[in-house]
């Protein structure tokens, strides 16, 4: 028994930041932000719409498109680094939003990784037998915990949610190999410092801005090719596959330069690779999975294509995923 996407839905806020505006806000160029990102503008969230809102739509565009009600949903998974709350989970507040009562509900933590650890956790309930009905959500409101007066982390990143639901059976993407990694030993190089038990919220906290995403955004440049490099060729080797058998690149979007040494280094074509960086930057744990909603939406796989899925994130996290397109 493998698991398979049988239901994809993704939800992004109307509110459009664009390159021009951030020239408004912060000491920077378009120019510079396209040259070195791709990105050209970004979604972000009304005061009042938060992950779990986000990722209640997309969910239940997931839940009709895979036909299954609510109510059959046996656990929900949800992969996000800008939760509605510490605690409790952004995934209960999802399970209200739907009246899921019969699910239970827990949340992920790992970055822009999220989605991909979310993947593994689901194809391990599902294949053990322990659930059969699974949904995975990401949903992030990066710009709840961005400083719109640093230009080089706040240009980067846009709020957005996307769903699937996971079955043991039906058709769709089949969950076929799914390569994880993590090297805590870097985790400075990307953090929120303030909020948790470390550092909990004081006047002085907030002073220092402890409450805002930071990143040594080179630094992490060089580990994000290096690491996703490698997770592509070990989750390819556990696939069986080559690199031309992959018939779609869905990578992480948190650069275009990082997405096309990928697709450079794999001998992937540029028609072959999905991009949404240029039009919502980087939505961490749900930028591959709004990213595959869009393509799965503009594209229908045929049986036996293999789609790739790469990330890299915060911890330092990174994955990468194999899936069949199988009909029953
Ligand atoms: N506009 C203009 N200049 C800027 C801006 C800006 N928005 N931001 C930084 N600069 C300046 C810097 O101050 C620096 O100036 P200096 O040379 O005078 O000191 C110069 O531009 C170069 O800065 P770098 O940080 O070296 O620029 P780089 O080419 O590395 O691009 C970027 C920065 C886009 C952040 C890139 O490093 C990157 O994409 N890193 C990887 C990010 C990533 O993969 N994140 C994934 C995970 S995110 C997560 O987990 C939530």
């Amino acid at each position: 028994m493998k698991a398979r996407m049988i239901g994809l839905g993704s939800y992004l806020p109307k509110r459009v930041l664009t390159n021009q505006d951030l020239e408004k806000m912060v000491d920077t160029t378009d120019e510079w932000i396209v040259s070195r990102t791709g990105m050209k503008e970004r979604r972000i969230a009304n005061l009042n719409e938060f992950p779990s809102d986000m990722g209640a739509q997309a969910a239940k565009i997931a839940l009709e498109r895979a036909n299954i009600k609510a109510e059959e949903i046996e656990m929900i998974l949800v992969a996000t680094m800008s939760p509605d709350y510490l605690s409790p989970s952004t995934a209960t507040l999802i399970q209200s939003k739907l009246e899921a009562y019969q699910a239970a509900a827990m949340d992920i933590q790992a970055a822009c990784t999220g989605f991909l650890y979310g993947l593994s956790v689901a194809k391990a309930y599902i294949e053990s037998g322990l659930y059969r009905t699974i949904l995975l959500v990401a949903a992030e409101k990066m710009s709840a915990f961005l400083d719109y007066q640093d230009r080089s982390t706040c240009i980067l990143f846009g709020d957005g949610a996307a769903a699937a639901v996971i079955s043991s059976q039906g058709k769709g993407l089949q969950i076929d190999t799914v390569r994880l990694g993590a090297d805590g030993t870097l985790s400075e190089l990307l953090m929120i410092p303030g909020g948790g038990s470390r550092h909990p919220t004081t006047v002085e906290t907030v002073n220092q801005k402890f409450q805002y995403f930071r990143m040594k955004g080179n630094e992490v440049f060089k580990h994000a090719v290096r690491r996703m490099s490698t997770a592509v060729k070990e989750c390819l080797d556990l696939a069986g596959l080559e690199e031309t058998d992959v018939s779609w690149l869905v990578p992480h979007q948190a650069n275009e330069r990082i997405i096309d040494a990928i697709a450079k280094q794999f001998s992937i074509p540029e028609e072959k690779v999905y991009k949404t960086v240029h039009k919502y930057g980087n939505t961490s744990a749900s930028s591959i999975a709004i990213a595959l909603d869009e393509l799965s939406q503009e594209q229908s796989f045929k049986t036996g294509e293999h789609v790739l899925l790469v990330a890299f994130g915060a911890g330092l996290t990174w994955g990468a995923s194999v899936l069949t397109k199988v009909i029953m």
